[in-house]
């Protein structure tokens, strides 16, 4: 039976809205005939407290601090799963058994080169940019590429363009990496998992077969999974927003490689790394902590806080544990910047303002630390976090094309002038 909220609008007028409900989380009032039927909008600038869709991929509880990828928990899913499991999972809605993993993964190797014309547009960019920008750049013009199956009608199409973006986004990074130092784009290697092939491309030299390390692709993995979707963020939001107006997918997936870079999104692990190395000392944490929380000084605790997170981010304490495994791996135990992240840590959990407005570490928090230890130059290390996300992205695309309701289109209240004449 539908439930009804019955709103007063206070110029006279009342509002009979619909109750919505999912699975799980809170509830939401249908506003879609507020403005129709009494002329009212709803306004929300930031969308804190709008659904903008009905999805059935990720589910997070941030008062719990529940993740879920179409209903299993993130911590079972880091355990007992791949990343290519995980992708498979978010992209076609169930965990591969045996056949339909070794489909997927030849799939994945069919689609994991670059056209070489692709190559050329790397030249195009000086050797200093910022990986995300040539990224941004690349995966864009892959729109001109790939006209054989546009037709987005059709699920084939579709499915076709998420595989290739999926697919073609560690290459893409990687070659984003190399051409940044002046080494030559390594191709993909079929016999390598994922993430193995991915850190191949990165650090692989062109005169020497590159020994994958075991342990740092089991943390490439894990991290993948981690960062694969995290349900409407500002950048899936903008790729649903783009997508929705019935743009091509690869412009779609730039605009949220674009989205993603922002420190307050993506960018914050390397945003993380910077405040460590800015605070220098743990003899500086307390002077650190009284600027993030003094309202006329701009510095924030990077890697603390998250939107819908008031509860500690259950991928902080995944890549806490991880991070503490790789350095003891590498023998950095005494790596100074964990002990810096893990006193800054402590000492903000400590601390009225940051109990109070419930800011916890994020996902962003320890994965800098950890990424730096593993080689990664920390420009790199939001690349990293777009190639994991790619999944999502991709998954949320198919989602949306498989119910479309039409270009998105908000509005607002204006506040600018009244009407006037051009007085001449
Ligand atoms: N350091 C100090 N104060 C903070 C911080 C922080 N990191 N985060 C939030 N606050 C304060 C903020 O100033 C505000 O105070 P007041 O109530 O006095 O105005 C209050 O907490 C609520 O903050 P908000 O900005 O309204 O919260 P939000 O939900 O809009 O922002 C956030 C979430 C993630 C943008 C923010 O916490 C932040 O800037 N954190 C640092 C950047 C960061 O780590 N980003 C990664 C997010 S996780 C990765 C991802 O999903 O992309």
């Amino acid at each position: 039976m539908s439930e009804y909220a019955e709103i007063d609008l206070g110029n006279g007028s009342r509002s009979k809205l619909q109750i919505l409900h999912g699975t799980e989380g809170p509830s939401a009032i249908d506003v879609r005939p507020l403005y129709q039927s009494n002329g009212v909008l709803a306004y929300d600038p930031g969308f804190k407290s709008t659904a903008s869709c009905k999805s059935a991929i990720t589910y997070i509880d941030g008062e719990q601090g529940i993740l879920r990828y179409r209903g299993y928990p993130i911590e079972e899913l880091a355990k007992k799963c791949t990343f290519t499991e995980v992708a498979h999972l978010l992209m076609l809605g169930e965990l591969p058994y045996a056949q339909a993993l070794g489909d997927f993964t030849q799939t994945i190797h069919d689609h994991n080169v670059l056209h070489e014309q692709v190559l050329s547009f790397y030249n195009g960019f000086r050797r200093d940019a910022h990986p995300m920008a040539v990224m941004v750049g690349v995966v864009g013009a892959l729109s001109a590429f790939y006209q054989d199956l546009q037709d987005y009608s059709k699920s084939e199409h579709r499915h076709k363009a998420a595989i290739r973006l999926f697919a073609k986004m560690p290459t893409i990074a990687a070659a984003s990496y190399t051409y940044s130092i002046g080494r030559p784009q390594r191709y993909p290697d079929n016999r390598l998992d994922y993430s193995s092939n991915f850190l191949q491309m990165l650090f692989g030299r062109p005169n020497q077969a590159y020994e994958v390390d075991p342990v740092l692709a089991k943390a490439m993995d894990l991290l993948m999974i981690l960062h694969a979707d995290h349900e409407q963020n500002a950048s899936t939001s903008t790729v649903r927003m783009a997508a929705s107006s019935g743009a091509n997918p690869f412009a779609c997936i730039a605009s949220g490689i674009a989205t993603l870079w922002g420190p307050a999104h993506g960018g914050a692990n390397e945003a993380v790394l910077k405040m460590l190395e800015e605070i220098g000392t743990p003899a500086n944490i307390p002077l650190a902590i009284k600027r993030a929380k003094d309202r006329n000084d701009p510095f924030r605790l990077m890697g603390f806080g998250h939107r819908v997170y008031k509860n500690l981010d259950p991928r902080a304490a995944i890549i806490r544990d991880m991070t503490k495994a790789v350095l003891k791996h590498l023998n950095m135990e005494n790596d100074p910047f964990m002990a810096m992240a893990l006193e800054l840590e402590q000492a903000a959990l400590a601390d009225e303002y940051f109990i109070e407005k419930k800011l916890y570490p994020n996902v962003d928090f320890y994965s800098g630390v950890l990424l730096r230890a593993m080689g990664f130059p920390s420009r790199m290390f939001t690349a990293l976090f777009a190639v994991a996300r790619t999944s999502g992205w991709v998954s949320h695309w198919l989602e949306l094309k498989n119910n479309e309701h039409g270009i998105d289109r908000p509005r607002q209240i204006y506040v600018g002038s009244g009407l006037r004449h051009v007085d001449r």
